[in-house]
């Protein structure tokens, strides 16, 4: 597995991505380009690891000198189990999408949650402070941003869920924090400044049955999800006049962003980044 990586150059710093599959990942062309725009002396690269192989190939990674992967589907719990040091979001977030290896130490983060944030503070003005917040779905996707969402200090968050329970759960892992309503798609009767589609529904073009009450002309909708074309989410909302609806590129590339600035302690600019993916 790791014998893949090139050891032939010592001076380079090796990082990688971990999934199954993999080969969709836009991760290595995204770090290379950071790599390049700050000039920083590493490789990345794709790895595909059978579903079974992941402490395994972790293990061969650090013997062979690599200094960090992302951790991608279906990974991210396994991740979170084999870290030997996380950070208090990666802790809540029960995932982890950034290992770092050093000393001895695999050290877990997550900057899925930081990515959807900056997204939508740095690149489109959105100040979370009084903002009434929506979240669908309760799933590892959604567990894994609400601590930098709370971190923003909202007036208030909502999760909404399929199933009610999950939701109860979420709010409880987060108790600490942060005090997290729940509610199920169709007792939702009031609009929300902002709301984040974290379910698997868009995967299929499906759209979770949420009442059309809580778009209002200035609601940003925001899908996790990212496609070529406008996501089934954020068709929703323009038919509603939504203020704006945001897909999860953006989020893509601002999660890439943390992950370098973990492992380099450089924060790359990301909009020429974004622009050139959002163009092919
Ligand atoms: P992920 O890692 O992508 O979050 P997950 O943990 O399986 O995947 O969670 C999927 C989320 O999408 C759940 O909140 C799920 O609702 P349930 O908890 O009720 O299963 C939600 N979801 C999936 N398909 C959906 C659909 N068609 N409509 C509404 N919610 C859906």
């Amino acid at each position: 597995m790791a014998g893949l990586i090139d050891m032939s150059n010592t001076n380079v710093a090796k990082y990688g991505v971990v999934g199954n599959p993999i080969s969709h990942s836009k991760s290595p062309a995204i770090h290379q380009a950071f790599a390049l725009q700050t000039q920083q002396d590493m490789c990345y690269k794709p790895f595909l690891v059978s579903v079974d192989g992941f402490e395994q190939a972790i293990a061969d990674f650090i013997s062979s000198g690599v200094s960090g992967v992302n951790v991608t589907v279906p990974f991210k719990e396994k991740a979170w189990a084999i870290a030997t040091k996380l950070s208090k979001c990666a802790e809540l977030a029960g995932a982890v999408n950034t290992l770092s290896f050093k000393d001895g130490d695999i050290f877990g983060d997550n900057t899925d949650g930081l990515g959807l944030v900056n997204d939508l503070k740095n690149n489109y003005g959105f100040d979370f402070e009084g903002k009434t917040v929506l979240v669908l779905g309760a799933g590892g996707a959604v567990r894994g941003v609400l601590g930098p969402i709370i971190q923003e200090n909202p007036a208030s968050i909502t999760i909404a869920n399929r199933t009610l329970s999950k939701a109860e759960q979420l709010k409880q892992v987060f108790a600490k924090d942060y005090s997290i309503s729940t509610s199920g798609f169709s007792d939702l009767d009031t609009r929300f400044d902002l709301i984040i589609n974290g379910t698997s529904a868009s995967l299929n073009n499906e759209l979770p049955p949420i009442p059309e009450v809580v778009v209002g002309s200035h609601s940003v909708l925001y899908d996790m999800m990212y496609s070529n074309q406008t996501t089934t989410f954020n068709q929703w909302g323009q038919a509603l006049n939504a203020g704006n609806t945001i897909d999860g590129l953006g989020m893509l590339v601002e999660q890439a962003a943390e992950a370098f600035y973990i492992w380099r302690a450089i924060r790359p600019a990301t909009h020429e980044v974004f622009a050139k993916l959002r163009s092919q």
